[in-house]
């Protein structure tokens, strides 16, 4: 029997995340924690354990693996379920292959200039104020008509888009109507693209993604659905996530900021960092244990979550860190 979680890793955790995260790993290599949305999960904090555990085919992140405790908060419809973080392979590696054969790197190449006139229209619009808000001006608009802009949406839904998203990130317990409502609301859109698509083909990913074939296999309605859905969820929190940290490390840091003006450190290096040391979400896609697994010596059921640290800031054997 395993006794109930201890840590609760919440918002009051990540206002000093590495101060915490030192004293945690400074009690034991494993914690046994509460996840933001109320689930129980053990973390592994040390490097190998997280190395090891990312590649551990016992991990599962298919939720059929996960013993009744494992799964809460708002669960999606199943529709909008069957995508690539929910899927081992070889699902997995089936679905990424015929998603490739779309969302080329050419693809993504192409759509600097899109980018650009973007972020250009998007400081205009705050150019002549004293102050803005970071997030709601940039980082989070950006992503989301980048996002439709790729995937050929219309433009005028990406408001639209962040209200259910928002709705759906910010889901507790206490709101599955709104939720539910949100998610419904979410597919009806998604699912009348598809049809428009289909209807009038055009040079964006969703056209591509529907034509996609890897031989004879193609995704299923269903499969292209939530493959859709998974690019814009994913693509725009951790995205908005990330400006907002990058500005602030560069913000916070007059080194660091110094060293970027006069080109001793270039943006690129510092985007991977930040990644790395303060990461958009701060914990990895939640595995389930399929059988018993024991990191560090701590005996781990199957069935139980595992969420695994993405980054470990003050542990990394690597040198130049
Ligand atoms: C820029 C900040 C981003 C961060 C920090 C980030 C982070 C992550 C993380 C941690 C995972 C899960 C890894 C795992 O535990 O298995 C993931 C998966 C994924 N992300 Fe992102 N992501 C970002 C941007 C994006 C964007 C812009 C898109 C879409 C255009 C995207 C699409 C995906 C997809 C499709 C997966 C699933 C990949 C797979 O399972 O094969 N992400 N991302």
């Amino acid at each position: 029997m395993t006794s109930p979680p201890h840590v609760a890793f919440g918002h009051h955790l990540l206002r000093d995340p590495h101060g915490q995260y030192n004293a945690l790993r400074g009690q034991a290599p494993v914690h046994h924690i509460r996840t933001p949305d109320g689930a129980p999960a053990w973390l592994v904090m040390r490097y190998h354990d997280v190395q090891a555990a990312l590649t551990d085919l016992r991990l599962s992140v298919d939720k059929r693996f996960s013993d009744t405790d494992g799964e809460h908060g708002s669960s999606l419809p199943p529709e909008l379920d069957a995508h690539l973080l929910n899927r081992d392979p070889p699902d997995h590696t089936r679905l990424r292959r015929l998603a490739a054969a779309a969302f080329t790197p050419r693809r993504v190449a192409d759509q600097a200039p899109a980018v650009a006139t973007i972020v250009d229209a998007l400081l205009d619009g705050i150019a002549d104020q004293d102050q803005a808000e970071l997030i709601g001006a940039l980082a989070s608009p950006l992503p989301l008509q980048v996002m439709h802009e790729l995937l050929g949406l219309p433009t005028q839904t990406s408001v639209d888009f962040r209200n259910w998203t928002n709705t759906l990130l910010s889901a507790d317990a206490n709101q599955p109507a709104q939720s539910r409502s949100a998610m419904a609301t979410m597919r009806r859109f998604l699912m009348g693209q598809l049809a428009r698509k289909r209807a009038q083909p055009g040079d964006d990913l969703l056209t591509g993604l529907l034509a996609a074939r890897d031989d004879d296999d193609r995704f299923t309605d269903d499969e292209l659905l939530a493959m859709v859905f998974l690019l814009m969820f994913a693509g725009y929190d951790n995205t908005a996530a990330l400006i907002g940290n990058v500005t602030h490390a560069l913000l916070t840091d007059a080194g660091l900021h110094d060293a970027v003006r006069a080109g001793s450190v270039d943006l690129d290096s510092v985007v991977d960092e930040v990644l790395r040391w303060n990461p958009s979400f701060p914990l990895a896609v939640r595995r389930f244990a399929r059988e018993p697994v024991t990191p560090s010596r701590q005996a781990i059921a199957s069935g139980s979550a595992w969420p695994a640290r993405t980054a470990t800031p003050h542990s990394s054997p690597n040198p130049t860190n």
